[in-house]
């Protein structure tokens, strides 16, 4: 089989949804009704949908069969269990809190942990780890050494040790109550963290007596990842690769939106027994008893068997590969993206595209906006937009200005991406033609979900 070049859906399609086509006139109009914003654009005006590969992925027939085994119980159901042995399964933590998506985890977590004076180091925060953590008058410090965007290194996610390092000495472990990992590195471009930087962390970590959490959204992809790159784990199964990842932490927060493939639901996970019941008197408060915690007992049991299957090698063989297909073809056709290619999506570098556009007239925006006008792809900035503005309101450029292009799991088929890949060659061959928007309206965290913004002329 290794033969062949190409690799294939390893799954056949069992139930079909329409996609309903539109014209480039359809797509204006819907853009000025959402203020050009893409997050406001009614989905069914949408072709091709990348916006997020977050709880857009297809269910397959066992896990579908699994929500028929729901059992919607208050306390104690069957599918909690069921639940909790495949969590503890791949992370053997001793506290499992169910919640309803990643982000209730984490505010769980950090209105536990978080406060005033307080600072969490991670390798790079998603934005909306970030916002938790600052919402509780904590700030969020990110240890990616910069890289330059299209230098191939294997593990990019990596954390910065040294300053890490610095960050406690200079800091106090005392105003430390956590050390974050995200893996894989979602706002630095998908980028995969090694086992090695993993223990290296977890050393320096535990060597000032701070826990070392992991944001496993996308662990398996990291997994996958470690065993093609990274020396002595060719021949490991991917489940003992996680397992070993989860063994150098303390804890995890977890949205199974992504490699739970399910639609909806995460959870909260942790050895230390006085966090445990800190955690989970909150989770009463906001999320549910704890064994369901915002999740009914049919998503549970969904994200059981998912679990099961995302570690699958021909799942995840065609899942990365699959990604880089769409990304190899678009740098291959001299269009900027950040390389290598991520895990769960294609980073598209419109800052070195759109060169004169300023990161303040937000170049980002301004690329997704032109691939949704020309072919009805929906994509994400993330940029300036995302994380240009301050919690005291000033703004400043982004890190980057990126359009995450973000690949639904098992959703798409070659065709589908092909496609993506003739309009996005389109849009960059007219690059110089494209102007910056100005935001118009906008809330004071999280911006990017509810701006609105008006084209510069
Ligand atoms: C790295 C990372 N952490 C946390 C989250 C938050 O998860 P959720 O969307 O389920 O709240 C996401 C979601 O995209 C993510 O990518």
């Amino acid at each position: 089989m290794d033969r062949w070049q190409t690799i294939i859906e390893p799954f056949r399609i069992h139930s079909v949804e329409p996609i309903r086509m539109t014209t480039v006139a359809e797509r204006e109009r819907a853009l000025e009704a959402a203020g050009w914003n893409l997050f406001n654009i009614h989905a069914d005006d949408v072709l091709i949908d990348l916006l997020t590969d977050s709880g857009t992925g297809a269910m397959s027939r066992d896990q579908w069969a699994a929500v028929q085994h729901g059992d919607e119980s208050y306390a104690g159901s069957p599918s909690w269990y069921r639940f909790l042995g495949a969590v503890q399964n791949l992370f053997p933590f001793k506290h499992v809190i169910p919640a309803h998506q990643g982000r209730a985890a984490e505010k769980i977590l950090f209105s536990v942990i978080g406060g005033p004076g307080k600072l969490v180091p991670n390798n790079a925060h998603f934005d909306t780890t970030r916002a938790n953590v600052e919402f509780t008058g904590a700030e969020a410090v990110d240890l990616t050494p910069p890289h330059d965007p299209h230098e191939i290194l294997p593990f990019k996610g990596d954390m910065d040790v040294a300053a890490l390092e610095r960050v406690i000495e200079e800091r106090g472990a005392e105003h430390i109550p956590v050390v974050f990992m995200t893996i894989t590195n979602n706002s630095m471009g998908g980028q995969p963290v090694s086992m090695a930087n993993l223990r290296a962390v977890s050393k320096v970590a535990h060597r000032h007596g701070l826990p070392l959490f992991l944001d496993a959204c996308r662990f398996a992809e990291n997994a996958w990842f470690i065993k093609q790159r990274e020396d002595g784990y060719a021949d490991v199964p991917v489940p003992d690769i996680v397992r070993e990842m989860a063994a150098l932490a303390d804890g995890m927060t977890m949205s199974a939106k992504k490699d739970g493939l399910a639609n909806i639901g995460g959870w909260l996970a942790m050895n230390d027994d006085a966090l445990a019941e800190g955690c989970r008197n909150m989770l009463i408060l906001t999320e549910g008893f704890p064994t369901y915690g915002g999740l009914a007992g049919r998503d549970l049991e969904a994200i059981a068997q998912g679990l099961e299957e995302v570690v699958e090698e021909d799942y995840l063989r065609y899942r990365i590969r699959s990604t880089a297909y769409l990304g190899e073809a678009l740098d291959e056709s001299g269009v900027p993206v950040i390389m290598p290619i991520g895990g769960h999506a294609v980073y598209l570098d419109a800052r070195a595209l759109l060169q004169h556009i300023p990161p303040l007239q937000y170049p980002g925006q301004s690329l997704s906006v032109a691939l949704y006008r020309e072919g009805g792809i929906r994509g994400c900035e993330i940029g300036t937009v995302m994380f240009g503005r301050h919690p005291d309101g000033t703004e400043s450029p982004g890190p980057m200005d990126l359009v995450r292009l973000a690949i639904p799991r098992r959703t798409y088929t070659q065709s589908h991406i092909d496609y993506v890949i003739e309009v996005v060659r389109y849009v960059a061959a007219r690059a110089a033609d494209l102007r910056g928007f100005r935001i118009v309206r906008e809330p004071p965290a999280l911006r990017h979900f509810t701006a609105r913004f008006e084209p510069l002329r």
